[in-house]
């Protein structure tokens, strides 16, 4: 049988569903309080009006968020590029290169290895409030390799990718083609069963736009479903593309034309930023505004990588959107619950109403706007997951 907990005397209360608090896309509710049944929520309200439970937990006029849901990382990774980020600091500039380093590590790491290293980076985020991760195969770009990436990846969550066309493979230096036709063949077939989602990194020194369609396609017909890195390093055809194909999101749109942001605003596909990759690459910043005023739906995620984005931290890439990206607090916490949730296109996850799943955050200030106001600060005091208290 499972048990009851309230949750009371939470100063503000991010729902993410106004019919429930305030009329903002927050929708706010002082003075609040929520229940959780097993791994449900069962009521938000304000606090005189909670139901009596079984357990009771003071919040101590704190706030409460939804759990962070962060919709893109590349955790299934070994070894470190302190030399490459020291030597972007020096003036050096970023390139996709630099992934052949970590695919080099990644093979040569034993499975305990790539798991060891992938649960200290999701203890990690977990106690920064991340309770929904998506993660990526792109380190391996071998049959085995990539297979083995996303079978480890499986373990720990549902929002697995295949990402086998990060770059071109190393061995197929000399012969792209011939790499696509492994990627969206043997390759394919050996991944598709360990996925959710199949991504294309489309860039310059990557994937073009027709290869990028060639696999996307591909791994539609295997019923993966895609998702795009798009115009990160420059402009680009990734964005077009991801609206053409309904990719449930196109991750970076650093650099966008105005017919890009039309083709967002006028499909389903979500424009996922992460802001983490511009700090660590001393890159141009997304146009987070740009976007919500052209009412694209905007998600905010870390990237969590060894080469262009090292951070396991939401917190953190709320505070860079609202300094750096023309969001407000309000905005970009959105974007990291809510927003995280439309790109992973689920409705079960990013809101605290009767029904999601009871994953909470409780943040040491009386608002969610101290994530952007006190910025490296360690505010979150507690995580609930699918109804368990894990922080
Ligand atoms: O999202 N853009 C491509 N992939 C990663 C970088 C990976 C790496 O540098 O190792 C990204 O930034
Ligand atoms: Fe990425």
């Amino acid at each position: 049988m499972s048990s009851s907990t309230v949750i009371t005397n939470i100063a503000a209360l991010v729902t993410n569903d106004p019919s429930l608090g305030d009329d903002s896309p927050l929708g706010l509710i002082q003075d609040a309080a929520v229940v959780i049944d097993g791994d449900r929520v069962a009521w938000t309200g304000e606090s005189r009006k909670a139901p009596a439970t079984d357990n009771r937990v003071d919040a101590g006029g704190r706030a409460v968020l939804p759990g962070f849901v962060d919709s893109h990382s590349h955790l299934v990774f070994a070894g470190d590029r302190t030399q490459e980020f020291n030597a972007r600091m020096s003036g050096r500039s970023y390139s996709a290169g630099g992934i052949r380093t970590t695919v080099a590590a990644t093979r040569a790491a034993s499975d305990a290895e790539l798991e060891a290293n992938l649960t200290h980076y999701l203890a990690e985020a977990l106690r920064q409030g991340t309770t929904t991760f998506e993660t990526k195969s792109g380190y391996g770009l071998t049959v085995e390799d990539e297979a083995r990436a996303l079978r480890l990846a499986a373990r720990h969550t549902d929002e697995v990718t295949f990402l086998g066309a990060h770059i071109v493979s190393p061995d197929y230096a000399d012969d792209p083609a011939a790499y696509v036709a492994l990627v969206t063949g043997e390759m394919l077939d050996a991944c598709a069963p360990h996925a959710r989602w199949i991504d294309v990194f489309c860039e310059k020194g990557a994937f073009d736009g027709d290869q990028a369609r060639a696999i996307l396609t591909a791994g539609k017909a295997k019923g993966l479903h895609p998702r795009i890195h798009a115009n990160q390093l420059s402009y680009g055809p990734g964005v077009q593309l991801a609206v053409e194909l309904d990719a449930a999101s196109a991750d970076h749109c650093t650099h966008l034309t105005d017919a890009d942001v039309d083709a967002l605003a006028s499909g389903d596909t979500v424009a996922t930023l992460l802001p983490g990759a511009e700090f660590s690459t001393r890159a141009e910043w997304p146009d987070a505004r740009r976007l919500l005023d052209a009412g694209v739906t905007v998600a905010l995620s870390t990237d969590c990588n060894p080469g262009s984005s090292f951070t396991s931290s939401v917190p953190f890439c709320i505070a860079l959107a609202v300094r750096d990206m023309g969001m407000t607090p309000n905005e970009a916490v959105w974007s990291a619950t809510a927003g995280g949730a439309a790109a992973l296109r689920r409705t079960d996850i990013g809101r605290i109403a009767p029904g999601a799943r009871a994953d909470l955050t409780l943040l040491d200030a009386p608002s969610h706007v101290h994530l952007a106001y006190r910025p490296g600060v360690p505010l979150v005091s507690g995580v609930w997951r699918a109804g368990v208290r894990v922080v």
